[in-house]
């Protein structure tokens, strides 16, 4: 995590780092800081807390400067305080360095430097890295660009790093590894560089995506040089972005995460588009085109994800395994990627990462390929590293996703998922050419009907406002609809910090049902379909404890309408696509919950959009 934005050229660099910065915010939020160069020399500023405290400390000190380097943190190496904050400051304070990501040796590597004089202020891994830099600069007496690639040779771990130096007032280093950078290219030779790129897309539209071992010169005058890890030049390759300014602002909205909430409708149309075509009957998904044959002899396959992107993996399998018959397994990345899996060269791997950067998604992918898996990917960050190390896959086209609390990209990643498994179930004649086409339509109907289930807002923001104190909270749901389950009490525990847990509603019996009692809400996603009558069940044994439903039902239901607490009503879809509506009134409820009890909704404590560290 952490965001790193830096600007080489003739404008004053203040303006953009902190702006960047704000775009940035989503990535951590624990620390800010900003490194100048300019008339005045080098000057760090940074302090705890957010870009709004850092902008509050910068009113009263000189912000002038034309190249500069500025940072978000979410700290893994050192609690977040003023001393850990980066920049980070070379012993003789010429260099100041960013850093996402982290330095695995950085012990040994510290021990040695304190050996050679080297003093250190913070906690953190990457006030070692800035110092190796300057150690090497001085003893092998070379560059800045070249020390920072001797540094790096002798690093392990994961990094994007921009330095700067003092003695070379108009150049900016910048590296990556495992983590994200970007570099915009200005109309009149000026450079941006950060960490995605929501904070250049308002400067400009060219941009090269740095690779891995991949080393950056900017320099003022002499324009930007790219080395790899061997030293030798690269030419840059400049792409045009696709972003939209409008789509990185709240457009009218209190919070980032009410308008992806709202913008559904939109993101999971633009997630069927020129992909599911009615009047020809098929689903084409362009970007898994060579793969179809793989997929219809796959004899199974492996879904890896974390957090709501494991969520909807979990819908994944239930729609691969009915549609197309396939076995699936669905796995967190994070444990995948330490056991020693058994991995097949006609498996098919799917990835799903919204941000498309999460480290324990990268290395399980990274383990999978070694294997042999074929591996495609579900991602909405077009460029970022997990679409570059797959084979293939299908973007979800669902925008930029500020809010930390994942909402439109789940439903997006829930529609290329049925895409992706009506494609293969047809393919395959595991579904009957009627059944396609009827999911074919239904699918279609489906950004209108989340459209009506978001009509329900102000009913949804009553019950919310009844169960805002519980300390507590269940969430049931049965076949497709436990990961929807599962996802809900996610939502409510990381914004609102109430504990939550989501369970099949038939294991409540096994155990959890000895929470219940009159204190206890109990979410119940109670549609219409296979688990109807059992579900009803559950709610009837929830309610002879006492405890409080609050039931998603289908419109027009009335048995479960007459037990429950309250119930608000979703249209009628088929169980395949209950996900992607069901999943909605979870999320409202979440909102306002956290909003009323003045939680920072876009930015929960503890938490980042992209977690790019282990
Ligand atoms: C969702 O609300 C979370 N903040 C989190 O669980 C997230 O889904 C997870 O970190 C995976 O991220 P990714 O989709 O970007 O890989
Ligand atoms: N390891 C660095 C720190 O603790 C960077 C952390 C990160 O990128 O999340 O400050």
């Amino acid at each position: 995590m952490c965001g790193i934005v830096g600007y080489v050229g003739d404008k004053d660099a203040y303006p953009l780092l902190i702006n960047g910065l704000k775009r940035l915010e989503y990535r951590g939020y624990d620390s800010a800081g900003v490194a100048l160069i300019g008339s005045q020399g080098l000057r760090i500023h940074k302090c705890q807390g957010k870009v709004s405290d850092l902008e509050a400390h910068m009113r009263d000190v000189d912000r002038s400067g034309n190249v500069g380097i500025g940072h978000t943190r979410w700290a893994t190496h050192g609690a977040p305080n003023d001393v850990n904050a980066h920049p980070h400051v070379s012993t003789s304070g010429d260099l100041a360095l960013i850093h996402n990501g982290i330095i695995e040796n950085y012990a040994p590597l510290k021990e040695e430097l304190r050996s050679r004089g080297h003093t250190f202020r913070s906690e953190t891994d990457t006030e070692v890295l800035v110092n190796l830099i300057e150690d090497i600069q001085r003893s092998e007496e070379v560059d800045l660009p070249e020390a920072v690639r001797l540094a790096l040779e002798n690093v392990v771990g994961a990094y994007a790093i921009a330095v700067i130096d003092r003695k070379s007032p108009g150049m900016l280093v910048a590296a990556r590894k495992s983590s994200p950078l970007v570099i915009g290219i200005g109309e009149h030779g000026e450079h941006y560089l950060a960490s995605d790129a929501t904070p250049i897309v308002e400067h400009t539209k060219n941009v090269v995506y740095m690779e891995d071992g991949e080393i950056a010169i900017i320099d003022r005058t002499k324009g930007l040089k790219i080395r790899n890890v061997k030293n030798q030049e690269k030419t840059p390759f400049i792409q045009a972005l696709e972003m939209h300014l409008e789509t990185l602002e709240k457009g009218g909205y209190d919070h980032f995460m009410l308008k992806e909430i709202h913008e559904q409708p939109r993101s999971i149309r633009d997630s069927m588009r020129g992909r599911l075509n009615l009047a020809q009957g098929e689903v084409v998904l362009g970007g898994i085109k060579d793969y179809e044959q793989k997929f219809v002899n796959a004899k199974r396959i492996l879904i890896l994800g974390c957090g709501t992107s494991w969520h909807a993996g979990l819908v994944g399998e239930y729609l691969f395994e009915e549609l197309a018959r396939i076995p699936v397994e669905v796995e967190y990345a994070s444990e995948f990627r330490y056991r020693n899996p058994i991995i097949h060269e006609d498996d098919i791997v799917i990835a799903i990462s919204q941000s498309g950067e999460t480290a324990d998604t990268l290395a399980a992918i990274e383990l999978a390929k070694g294997r042999g898996a074929t591996i495609i990917g579900i991602c909405n960050v077009v460029g970022s590293s997990i679409p570059r190390v797959t084979h293939a896959g299908s973007y979800t086209h669902a925008g930029p996703e500020i809010g930390v609390a994942s909402t439109k990209a789940f439903t997006a990643q829930v529609t290329v998922l049925t895409l992706m498994a009506l494609m293969v179930g047809h393919k395959k004649g595991t579904i009957s050419g009627s059944r396609f086409h009827r999911l074919l339509n239904e699918l279609d109907a489906i950004p209108s009907k989340v459209e009506q289930v978001l009509k329900n807002e102000a009913q949804i923001k009553y019950i919310a406002d009844i169960y805002k104190n519980a300390t507590n909270a269940l969430y049931l749901g049965r076949g497709y609809t436990f990961p929807v389950a599962l996802e809900g009490a996610l939502k409510l525990k990381e914004i609102s910090y109430i504990h939550a847990e989501g369970y099949p509603a038939a294991e409540m019996k096994h155990g959890p049902i000895a929470l219940i009692d009159e204190e206890m809400p109990v979410f119940v996603i109670a549609t219409k379909g296979a688990s109807y009558e059992k579900v009803v069940s559950n709610i009837q044994e929830v309610k002879a404890r006492k405890g409080k439903v609050i039931a998603i039902v289908t419109e027009g239901d009335t048995v479960v309408k007459g037990l429950a607490d309250h119930a608000i009503a979703i249209p009628e879809t088929p169980d395949a696509l209950v996900p992607l509506l069901s999943v909605v009134p979870m999320q409202l409820i979440s909102y306002h919950i956290a909003v009323m009890l003045g939680r920072n909704v876009d930015q929960p404590r503890n938490l980042a959009k992209s977690v790019t560290v282990e």
